[in-house]
């Protein structure tokens, strides 16, 4: 997965596809590269690594033109290099490419297009396209574009420019996204929305298999077979300084702070206090349906899988409907025994994670409803599904997912209440206090943010150690395993999340003096359970770092380290017990010198399989 961004107007193309690149960096960060139009002909400059140093290639060598396409890389085929750097040019070098996603039948067309005499530079999959749309090219850009796609399998986002058709940039997507920004005298294309939002909120989503000829004052849609299409465009409304880092050094610690707000912002317009009423607009689910599912299958990556199995806990809880929790990818290809009784729960940041996406194809297919929790309005998970909630999040730029995943906790724990409402599981005056207990939750993890110099301190007490074991039971479990996989992801520790009772069949055997173990320690049903996890711990010479309710002396008595979080129900605790977790890896990973917001190797979206 990579990022694309595209300029035409009548100012200098360059400083604004930096700029965006720069906000797309978190889609891939190991080469990037632009190609302007300028006085009849095509420049390219590339590079492998950073957008910092495509601009110190820029500063040494600049090139100019009022329109223009840029890239920051991901590699899947060829390695991270200049040469594999996109943009890709044409044998004549008067068409330039650029493309997100991976063109699956790239070695056969390869081989054909080599055959009749086409030169290849790179070893990546993206160059076939920009030499096909050059055998097809016979004076329209769109029209060899067409030509080309009919050719390739696989999925794509794709902008290109041509020197002999100056003032258009041709794009295509399917699979992965393209959005095209519209202003009063320019028009911008880009992966995503918080890379325009600073030039317009007046937004064109481009739909699967669709060719866009976008000018400086005019775009032209069509499908791939050529048929006109005619679209609105949307106006977003995200605010943009929500896509700045605001004073704070990186998105991720912005990010973590946002969570208060976050979530006040995600529940306020769909719960009355009161009557303990939950509305969804986009839900498309009827009371009867909602009846009528004897299953629920969460699928979702990632962060938004460690959602999903809160989903679990909860649902089968207070809504009394068996749940299933799937890794997306594993779901898909495994011929899943899915029917019309299946509710398919898609959850997702971005809405555009392949593997989601597949999942959601491959339910859909066997007749399951579908509906998606996710954050991008418009993203191809929503579009793809039945019903969508969005999490009223805000752009989440820092690659180490954290507002989120607590914003999916909140939904879903609203969807649980209306689904125990509405199958009548959940007596009336327990939905009125379980929806009293998620509010207090935004003032509560303020109070947890509070806390963050004493999580500052007590990673400099561990930013050294090599190894990390997370430990929960219950809902505590996949706050474990997120714990983990924040530290992993920030900070390259490895770390372990793990049912607490499962400590014993194998995680135990690496505790020593050196191993730090997180346990997830709250009061709750299994409370006492966890204090006789610790003590096993402890009995090996582990050092515990307990999360613990305020005010606990029994913990605090058994473990090394102690953070307090406000006390709660078991079933928001989720919300406020992760935080500590996230700032505990933010804060390693600084001290150990880590790119917090870029990590090695991750992506914030993969649009891949
Ligand atoms: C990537 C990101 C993770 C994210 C996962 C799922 O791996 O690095 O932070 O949790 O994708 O992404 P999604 O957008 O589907 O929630």
């Amino acid at each position: 997965m990579c990022g694309i961004f595209g300029y035409i107007g009548k100012s200098e193309a360059v400083p604004f596809i930096v700029e965006g690149l720069k906000k797309l960096e978190y889609r891939g960060y190991d080469s990037a590269g632009v190609a302007t139009y300028e006085h009849g002909r095509i420049f390219v400059s590339k590079c492998e690594g950073k957008i910092a140093e495509l601009e110190e290639l820029l500063t040494d060598k600049p090139i100019g033109g009022e329109m223009g396409i840029g890239h920051t890389r991901w590699a899947t085929h060829g390695s991270p290099s200049d040469v594999n750097s996109h943009p890709h040019t044409s044998c004549d070098g008067k068409i330039a490419l650029v493309h997100n996603g991976i063109i699956e039948n790239y070695l056969e067309l390869r081989r054909k297009l080599s055959e009749e005499g086409h030169k290849f530079k790179s070893t990546t999959d993206t160059e076939v396209i920009v030499h096909l749309v050059e055998k097809y090219y016979k004076g329209d850009l769109e029209k060899a574009m067409r030509q080309a796609l009919q050719e390739v399998t696989g999925s794509y986002a794709i902008a290109a420019i041509c020197e002999q058709e100056p003032g258009k940039i041709v794009c295509a997507r399917k699979g992965s996204p393209l959005i095209v920004g519209l202003s009063d005298n320019e028009a911008f294309i880009s992966s995503d929305i918080p890379a325009i939002i600073k030039y317009t909120s007046k937004v064109i989503y481009l739909e699967d298999e669709e060719v866009a000829t976008i000018q400086r004052k005019k775009i032209q849609i069509s499908t791939l077979d050529g048929k006109p299409v005619k679209r609105k465009p949307t106006l977003i409304s995200w605010d943009p300084e929500s896509a700045e880092k605001g004073g704070y050094a990186h998105f991720m610690l912005k990010e973590i702070h946002e969570q208060p707000g976050a979530i006040r912002k995600t529940i306020a317009h769909r719960v009355n206090v009161d009557s303990a009423k939950v509305h969804f607009d986009e839900l498309n689910l009827e009371p009867k349906e909602i009846r009528h599912f004897n299953r629920i299958i969460f699928t979702a990556c990632g962060t938004s899988w460690h959602a999903a199995l809160v989903g679990e806990y909860l649902m089968e809880r207070y809504a009394k409907i068996p749940v299933e929790v799937e890794y997306a990818a594993e779901f898909r290809y495994r011929e899943p025994i899915v029917d019309d009784k299946t509710l398919l729960i898609a959850v997702s940041q971005s809405g555009e994670t392949a593997d989601t996406l597949g999942a959601v194809w491959e339910a859909k297919a066997r007749g399951a409803k579908v509906i998606s929790i996710c954050n991008v309005v418009g993203s191809s998970l929503a579009r793809e599904s039945h019903g969508v909630i969005y999490t009223d999040a805000g752009p989440e730029i820092g690659v180490a997912s954290t507002k989120a995943f607590t914003t999916q906790l909140a939904v879903i724990y609203l969807l649980t209440v209306l689904f125990g409402q509405v199958r009548k599981t959940l007596p009336q005056a327990k939905a009125i206090q379980m929806i009293n207990n998620l509010m207090e939750i935004p003032d509560k993890m303020e109070r947890v943010l509070a806390k963050e110099a004493d999580v500052e301190k007590l990673s400099e007490k561990f930013y050294n150690s090599t190894n990390a074991l997370y430990l929960g039971r219950g809902k505590g479990f996949p706050v474990a395993l997120e714990g983990a996989l924040k530290l992993k992801e920030v900070s390259y520790i490895h770390a372990e999340g793990y049912p607490a009772a499962e400590m014993k069949h194998g995680p135990i055997a690496l505790i020593d003096k050196n191993m730090p173990v997180v346990v997830l320690a709250m009061h709750g049903r299994r409370y006492d359970k966890i204090l006789g996890n610790i003590e096993e711990v402890k009995a090996r010479g582990g050092i515990v770092i307990a999360i613990a309710s305020e005010g606990d002396q029994m913990v605090k008595e058994k473990a090394d380290e102690i953070i307090y979080i406000p006390a709660s129900t078991e079933a928001v605790s989720p919300m406020l017990a992760v935080v500590p977790l996230q700032l505990f890896a933010y804060y390693i990973a600084v001290k150990r010198g880590c790119h917090v917001d870029q990590p090695r190797n991750l992506a914030k979206s993969v649009t891949v399989e």
